[in-house]
């Protein structure tokens, strides 16, 4: 082959590799944010990543398209190993014509999601773009839609995990949606359907983006997002770390680790529990002491705050745990923490995750802002994707468990495998404050002295009910175990339920209720 061939082909990629050139690469560094290339680099262990379609280009002949040349299409793609595992991303260029999505962009990214979907591997999105390529009109349209498309259909087969690093506007915002975990840099993404401009001429509000759609936004208030980072880097090493408690695909298990501290007595779990069940403890604190190397890889931290999910490890194993949080609301359950909770076991079921459950619930919230919020809707969500699950389920009822709350946090009738309840346990139909008001009512009112009899009954119910122990003479707790023996359990438990098989009726899917 002459010189002059290798050469051409050298001089097209490193064109091709500079983006939108070193100018805008220069704002795009001044404001806080690493360039397409840069960011996969992070995402990839050293030296795997394989690019594709470096030399697609555009076929828009409006407004003078046909002379822009957009390297790379504004799209970098390809695939590579994360941990030695095989995964595919994309990430959009801002430095070519804003990351802005066109019709042969779009078919980049269909090519990884469809590759992904072939080999069985993750997807990773790093979106930094300016939404629809207005140039490029319906075309533009059109790619979305197809994306949407493929994100649903490879949803629950293949890991797929978006991180918004830029703007991301409009009907872009749903293919992030669609997948299983978004990701939002602090202070230098946003995401919204109409941004402050529409939203000041259509309803009169003022807002500022960062306010309307930035990551805190999203973290905290709408429970859009997942994780919020500090930093580009810091987003992407969060994404490492996330892919690595999850497999590549739904016929897979997720990596196990080594672990040789399996009997390992966790004596201050006995003494953890406060005397007064009405005093809050940290549930973050039992979680920690109990698995592998304290690891608790928190998802949604800062949303629906009186319920906790997360990933974590048991004897190497990756689970996922849903538990109440006593500090926050007392760990009831409401509209919120329903929707976080059910996505989330859904999530680790259709990945083969495990579920790890703790449970101290007083109840649903009780008020009309809940109920015309439609929590009867919202709360059959857990019950229902619980039900449903297959995965490995054990529930370590560490305190509270009354009512429907007991049973929407996977009690042994909604399919638990293994319930351990701890002697501090209390399951029963509700609290003895609220049981002894109703059952005594009548005692209470003919009484000369109401308060003396009320606490009598409270007592009275309290040592009949407030126990683990009914529920363990009918079965529905497996048994009651010394809280510093947890570990030792979960691990036993876990290991004996690898070989769960569980199936279900043959359907087209389920209704879930949205
Ligand atoms: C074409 C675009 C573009 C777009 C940005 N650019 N957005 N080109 N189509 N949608 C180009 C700019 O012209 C500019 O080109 C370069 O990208 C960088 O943009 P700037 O405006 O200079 O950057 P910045 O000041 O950082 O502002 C970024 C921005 C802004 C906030 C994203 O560009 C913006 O508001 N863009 C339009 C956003 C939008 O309304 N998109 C449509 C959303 S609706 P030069 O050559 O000057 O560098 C949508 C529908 C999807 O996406 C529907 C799916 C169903």
């Amino acid at each position: 082959m002459s010189q002059n061939k290798l050469d051409i082909l050298l001089q097209k990629r490193a064109k091709i590799e500079l983006g939108g050139g070193e100018k805008r690469i220069e704002k795009q560094h001044n404001s806080g944010k690493l360039t397409a290339r840069e960011r996969l680099n992070i995402l990839f262990d050293e030296g795997t990543f394989i690019e594709l379609d470096a030399f697609v280009k555009h076929r828009c002949n409006h407004f003078g398209m046909e002379k822009v040349d957009a390297p790379g299409e504004g799209v970098v793609t390809g695939y590579g190993k994360v941990e030695g595992r095989l995964v595919y991303a994309f990430a959009q260029d801002f430095t070519v014509l804003g990351g802005s999505l066109g019709e042969m962009h779009a078919k980049k990214m269909e090519k990884v999601m469809d590759m992904a979907l072939k080999m069985g591997a993750p997807v990773v999105g790093l979106n930094d773009s300016g939404g629809a390529r207005i140039q490029e009109g319906v075309d533009a349209l059109a790619g979305y839609g197809k994306v949407f498309y493929k994100n649903t259909i490879a949803s629950g087969v293949v890991p797929q995990i978006s991180a918004i690093m830029g703007p991301c506007a409009g009907g872009a915002v749903y293919s992030p949606a669609l997948t299983d975990f978004i990701f939002m840099v602090d202070k230098t993404s946003q995401m919204f359907i109409t941004g402050p401009q529409v939203i000041k001429t259509v309803t009169g509000e003022e807002v500022s983006a960062q306010d309307l759609g930035g990551a805190m936004t999203h973290n905290a208030t709408s429970g859009v997002a997942h994780f919020v980072s500090e930093s580009d880097e810091d987003c992407i090493m969060g994404i490492r770390k996330l892919l690595s408690f999850l497999p590549s695909n739904n016929l897979e298990k997720a990596p196990i680790l080594d672990c040789d501290d399996v009997n390992e007595k966790i004596d201050v779990l006995d003494t953890i529990m406060p005397d007064n069940s009405n005093k809050p403890y940290d549930m973050k604190d039992i979680i920690t002491s109990i698995v592998d190397d304290s690891d608790f890889f928190e998802v949604q931290p800062y949303f629906a705050r009186n319920i906790l999910t997360g990933f974590a490890r048991i004897n190497g194993e990756s689970v996922g745990i849903i538990a109440n949080q006593p500090t926050y609301m007392a760990g009831c359950l409401d509209i919120n923490a329903s929707d976080k909770a059910s996505r989330f076991i859904r999530t680790c079921d259709a990945f083969n995750v495990p579920i790890l459950n703790f449970v101290d619930v007083p109840g649903f919230l009780p008020g009309t802002s809940q109920e015309y919020g439609g929590v009867i809707r919202h709360g059959a969500k857990m019950l229902y994707a619980y039900s449903e699950a297959t995965v490995p389920k054990v529930t370590i009822i560490t305190r509270k468990a009354y009512g429907g709350s007991y049973l929407a946090m996977c009690s042994k009738d909604l399919g638990a495998d293994i319930v351990y309840a701890w002697p501090s346990a209390e399951i029963a139909v509700m609290g003895p404050d609220g049981a002894a008001n109703i059952i005594f009512r009548k005692d209470i009112k003919a009484s000369d002295d109401p308060a003396s009899v009320r606490t009598e009954k409270v007592k009275e119910y309290r040592e009949e009910f407030a126990n683990p122990y009914q529920a363990a003479q009918r079965g529905f707790v497996d048994d009651v175990i010394q809280p510093s023996l947890t570990r030792i359990r979960l691990c036993d438990a876990f290991d004996v339920l690898k070989s769960k098989r569980e199936s279900r009726p043959p359907k087209k899917h389920g209704n879930i209720p949205l």
